[in-house]
């Protein structure tokens, strides 16, 4: 009989030892990391167990090779897949990382029916159809980990700028983790007050397209992809899941009918709790904000059919 919940992370490279390790410090679960790499889960869980140690924090983290270990998880998130090389889009990734996105939904299918699923594998709007199709689960069940990183990356571009808290600083963003999102101006707030007010229409064009191109920033600067950030902002989303704290999250859902959309996966605010997406929250913005997330979403739609239909998913 487990005394705690248990989230599974799928991957066990940079984003998803982040993912771990951040849920770990939390000290709100078990952790298991499945990979395919012999040695690899079971090291980086031995590593993290060493920290929960030096730390205090009880919980149990463990590796495994196998796929079945899914079983028993109330919460499975999906890292794994080709990282993006410098230089490369999201979208060149999407049909290889459709494959492997599928066949790991095929397992939580059989061994984890109950279970919620966050899809952090990129092109992240596509693979979370991917996986709501091969799962069969309701939409409710299956988020994608999109826009929590984005507005992070917004919310902290305007705080710098203004030499304030990011607690102070109400910032989302919408339509496509990729070139296509859209950081809102119409619903961002500093101080309560718009951004408008203490922000030039030049210094938030050019903050807006730092946070567009903030995932390749990293990757120039680095030479991979994001992974501390992607790990914070996963462990929020699944202490949402963990304590039905019902909190408004910027996630991508599939759609239904949202914003005259239905049946594609978009970067959205949606409350989120135990039960996993409790709520679309229609947000109320500009023509030309409106007219950008509907070219985002059929984007999103052309893309997904042909990932859909190259992986033989109807
Ligand atoms: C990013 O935006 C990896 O998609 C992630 O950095």
């Amino acid at each position: 009989m487990r005394s705690r919940p248990l989230v599974t992370i799928v991957g066990s490279g940079r984003v998803g030892t982040a993912c771990a390790l951040f849920l770990m410090m939390r000290g709100i679960c078990d952790i298991r990391l499945i990979d395919v790499v012999q040695g690899l889960p079971q090291g980086e869980a031995l590593d993290i167990s060493h920290a929960a140690s030096i730390l205090g924090i009880d919980v149990n983290v463990e590796g495994s090779n196998d796929l079945k270990d899914v079983e028993g998880s109330d919460v499975v998130v999906i890292t794994a897949g080709f990282a993006r090389k410098p230089g490369m889009t999201r979208e060149e990734l999407a049909i290889e990382n459709g494959k492997i996105v599928r066949d790991i939904c095929e397992k939580v299918r059989e061994h984890a029916r109950d279970c919620i699923v966050i899809v952090v594998t990129n092109p992240v709007d596509i693979m979370t159809s991917v996986a709501i199709r091969t799962l069969g689960f309701p939409r409710e069940k299956v988020i994608g980990f999109s826009g929590i990183l984005d507005s992070g990356r917004y919310r902290y571009l305007i705080a710098k700028k203004l030499n304030i808290s990011f607690r102070s600083v109400e910032a989302y963003v919408i339509g496509q983790h990729g070139e296509k999102m859209i950081p809102l101006i119409s619903n961002c707030r500093v101080c309560g007050l718009p951004v408008t007010k203490v922000l030039s229409r030049e210094e938030l064009d050019e903050i807006r397209t730092r946070v567009i191109k903030a995932g390749e920033e990293i990757i120039k600067l680095k030479g991979w992809s994001a992974s501390h950030a992607v790990g914070a902002g996963v462990s929020e989303l699944v202490e949402d899941i963990l304590k039905d704290r019902r909190k408004l999250e910027n996630v991508s859902v599939m759609l239904r009918g949202e914003y005259g959309v239905d049946n594609v996966v978009a970067e959205v605010l949606a409350v989120v709790g135990g039960e996993g997406v409790i709520k679309v929250v229609e947000l109320e913005m500009s023509d030309e904000e409106r007219k950008a997330f509907q070219e985002a979403v059929e984007w999103i739609r052309e893309l997904t059919k042909k990932v859909l239909s190259s992986l033989g998913i109807a």
